[in-house]
């Protein structure tokens, strides 16, 4: 009898690669971070692990979200739902810069540092920089028992399982449900979102893990989609608002494991220089998943396409219609709250950067010059 597997095999549970199966278990890692945390009524969030007393959240006067990588742009989805639900201001900022620009950080400050590993050396750095000036810290991780853990003051932890491919994927999307959590503690406590409305956002990212699922079954659209891109040496993805913290990952993930040079930007700025960069052919990833300024991310897609770009747009089912007459494709998720869309959108493009780096014949889990976990600055 001949045995052809190894136990690295086994752990990969049947998908090819670990980046793979960690994209399919971002339903249950969504199920397992939510767990407990949602009361049986479905109108009000526990989190007993804040070590904050209510009195301490009514103080709070600003906000600092620090890490890096992925972890710094799953910050940017929490600045918009928490200043969105609770209307306190929020910085982000990456966190080998935040010691050094002389950050202006009080005792009424709240300093949330993101970090999968939780041991990100300058992320930890960022805490005791947060520390040194008398804020509380509180630290958004998947490892327990991990430095930036064990030195924070209050702990919410992503269960998203253990992430071994290099490329963050369901961790991000772990920290995206515990932001939407935490905004929506906040909010409750400094009153400014009805019960009605935490309710509808409650229920909203209950379907998630669901919606998830329906958008890993386009993956066999999205991998022909990737096929074509792996083509092109550059590339862009446009967004508004947190469509375009979803392209910053988006360019991210596509850039670490598929080597192709991309760049996120805010689809309003084009013009102010970037647009000079499309030509005939240049693939753009546009995303579209914000009523509220469809309208004008249109019309950025038709300034490229005048250019000659190659335009795929991500957008919710009721948008298709209004996108299909100015784009070349379009890839759909289904239908959620916008303050939600990212937890979604996200998933589109981490197969789409997945299958991007299959077809060029890269090591997906293990990338070129990058570690898991980065313990020097
Ligand atoms: C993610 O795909 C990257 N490999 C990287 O940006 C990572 O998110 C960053 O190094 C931060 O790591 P951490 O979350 O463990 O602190």
């Amino acid at each position: 009898i001949t045995v052809d597997w190894d136990a690295v095999t086994a752990e990969k549970g049947g998908y090819e690669h670990f980046m793979l199966k960690e994209i399919h278990e971002q339903p249950k890692a969504y199920r397992d971070t939510m767990r407990g945390r949602i009361n049986a009524e479905g109108n009000q969030v526990i989190l007993p692990e804040l070590n904050l007393t209510k009195e301490q959240i009514k103080n709070i006067k600003n906000i600092q979200i620090v890490a890096c990588g992925t972890a710094y742009n799953a910050g940017l989805v929490g600045r918009n739902l928490i200043e969105t639900l609770v209307r306190i201001p929020v910085e982000n900022d990456i966190a080998s810069e935040y010691r050094y620009r002389s950050p202006i950080v009080s005792p009424e400050t709240l300093v949330i540092v993101v970090s999968q590993s939780g041991e990100t050396a300058d992320t930890l750095a960022a805490l005791r920089e947060g520390h040194a000036n008398g804020a509380h810290v509180l630290a958004v991780t998947n490892v327990v028992g991990s430095s930036i853990a064990r030195e924070a003051d209050s702990v919410l932890v992503t269960l998203a399982g253990p992430e071994i491919a290099v490329a963050s994927t369901k961790a991000y999307t772990s920290q995206l449900i515990v932001f939407t959590l935490l905004a929506l503690y906040l909010a409750e406590v400094r009153g400014t979102q009805t019960e009605a409305e935490v309710t509808a956002i409650l229920a909203a990212m209950q379907s998630l893990p669901e919606q998830v699922e329906q958008i890993l079954a386009q993956k066999d659209a999205i991998k022909e989609y990737a096929e074509q891109i792996s083509k092109h040496e550059h590339l862009f993805f446009l967004g508004r608002g947190v469509d375009y913290a979803v392209a910053q990952e988006g360019s991210l993930k596509l850039k670490e494991i598929s080597y192709i040079h991309s760049e996120a930007y805010a689809a309003g700025e084009l013009k102010h220089g970037t647009l000079a960069l499309i030509q005939e052919g240049v693939p753009v990833i546009a995303l579209a998943t914000q009523e509220s300024v469809l309208e004008k991310t249109v019309s950025n897609i038709k300034e490229v396409k005048a250019r000659g770009a190659v335009v795929m747009a991500i957008t919710q089912e009721e948008n298709v219609t209004d996108l299909l007459r100015s784009v070349d494709q379009v890839f759909v998720i289904p239908r959620t709250l916008p303050l939600l869309s990212a937890a979604l959108s996200v998933v589109t493009l981490q197969l789409l950067a997945y299958y991007a780096s299959l077809a060029l014949g890269h090591d997906v889990d293990k990338p070129r010059n990058l570690a898991k976990s980065v313990t020097v600055e």
